[in-house]
């Protein structure tokens, strides 16, 4: 039964995170149950003329994010798996805003699509301000990609992963390029062993399996800042609160039920995290600020797991092995 499946996915989950993490939790760690109530920072800087890359933007935190970017007068650059959801948007924002807004399309479950859409970005736009990555999911499911990764490892990592690396050159051309990576406190459910990517060895656990994109994702963000730290372009991860959206909807009419019955009353307005990524990616306050773990707009420490740096440069060689980067 799915929803038994779901409940036991959740336990598991929980009883081997905290197994994993045990003692080892420090009140630091903990923080991000207080930064959750916390006031967030807001900025009205302008957008005008900054070329925006954004996916995941037909829904939930994209949506919201691509809804300030325009009111700030940005060009938007949309990727998005579905062309008619993505032209529905387009619509939506006309009806306020007057910017220019593209549609290019690739599903992250494909990478061959990822290298296309990136491809076709950089030849129209040589200059790029600003990468959002917020296409993501959460499977309670195991599934395999063509590219034979797991799906959610694929499409919350490695694909954004590869549009952030095609795209970097047209975004260090900016006066001030930003890449903000849309993570997710579920980094701190762990599930990453780079023995087991794939899942072929473990039972999988749908909410280990979200940790373990997010926790490579942290990882190569931190990794990548290093890298950037000569250029003018900043790169950060951000969690965009526990915010009700279509998260996990393709996981079948029962956890639906659930999250729309019990999970939904504790979620709050995503419009958070749109004003939280509008902010990352305006405010002068954060143009120097580069390879940190924001909840909303305050700066985070990420569970310990994922500062650890041979872990890091291991996830560091495989993203760009398994984004086809290197051989
Ligand atoms: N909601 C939360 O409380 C929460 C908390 C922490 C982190 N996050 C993160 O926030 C990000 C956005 O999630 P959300 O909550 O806004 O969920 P959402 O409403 O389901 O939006 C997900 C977006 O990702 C796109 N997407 C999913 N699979 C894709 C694929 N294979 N290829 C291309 N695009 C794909 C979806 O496209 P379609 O519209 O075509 O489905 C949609 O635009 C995710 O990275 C998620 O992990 C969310």
């Amino acid at each position: 039964m799915e929803f038994r499946g779901l409940k036991r996915d959740i336990v598991n989950s929980c009883i081997r995170s905290l197994g994993e993490v045990g003692m080892k939790y420090t009140m630091e760690d903990l923080a991000f149950i207080k930064n959750n109530r916390a006031p967030q920072s807001k900025t009205t800087e302008s957008m005008i003329g900054k070329i925006c890359v954004v996916s995941g933007a037909t829904s939930g935190v994209g949506l919201e994010a691509v809804k300030q970017l325009a009111k700030g007068g940005a060009h938007i650059v949309m990727v998005a798996r579905n062309l008619k959801k993505a032209e529905n948007v387009k619509i939506l924002l006309h009806k306020d805003y007057s910017v220019s807004i593209d549609i290019v399309i690739a599903d992250f479950s494909d990478l061959e699509q990822v290298r296309e859409a990136a491809n076709l970005i950089v030849k129209q736009y040589p200059v790029i301000d600003l990468l959002v990555n917020s296409a993501g999911l959460h499977s309670t499911k195991r599934h395999l990609t063509k590219d034979g990764n797991e799906l959610v490892f694929q499409a919350n990592h490695i694909a954004p992963f590869l549009l952030t690396m095609l795209l970097l050159d047209s975004i260090k051309k900016s006066e001030q390029g930003r890449i903000i990576q849309v993570n997710s406190e579920g980094h701190r459910f762990g599930g990453l062993n780079i023995n087991d990517l794939t899942w072929d060895k473990r039972p999988y656990i749908g909410l280990r399996a979200y940790g373990a994109s997010k926790t490579a994702q942290l990882m190569t963000v931190m990794y990548l800042a290093k890298e950037l730290k000569e250029t003018n372009v900043t790169i950060n991860a951000m969690h965009p609160g526990g915010v009700r959206t279509n998260i996990g909807s393709n996981n079948g009419w029962l956890y639906r039920a659930w999250l729309h019955g019990v999970v939904w009353h504790f979620l709050k307005d995503p419009v958070i995290s749109g004003d939280a990524l509008y902010y990352l990616s305006a405010s002068p306050k954060v143009n120097q600020v580069s390879g940190r773990y924001f909840n909303l707009t305050i700066d985070e420490k990420p569970m310990p797991h994922a500062l650890d740096k041979d872990m890091g440069n291991q996830i560091w060689n495989i993203s760009l092995k398994l984004a086809g980067l290197t051989s």
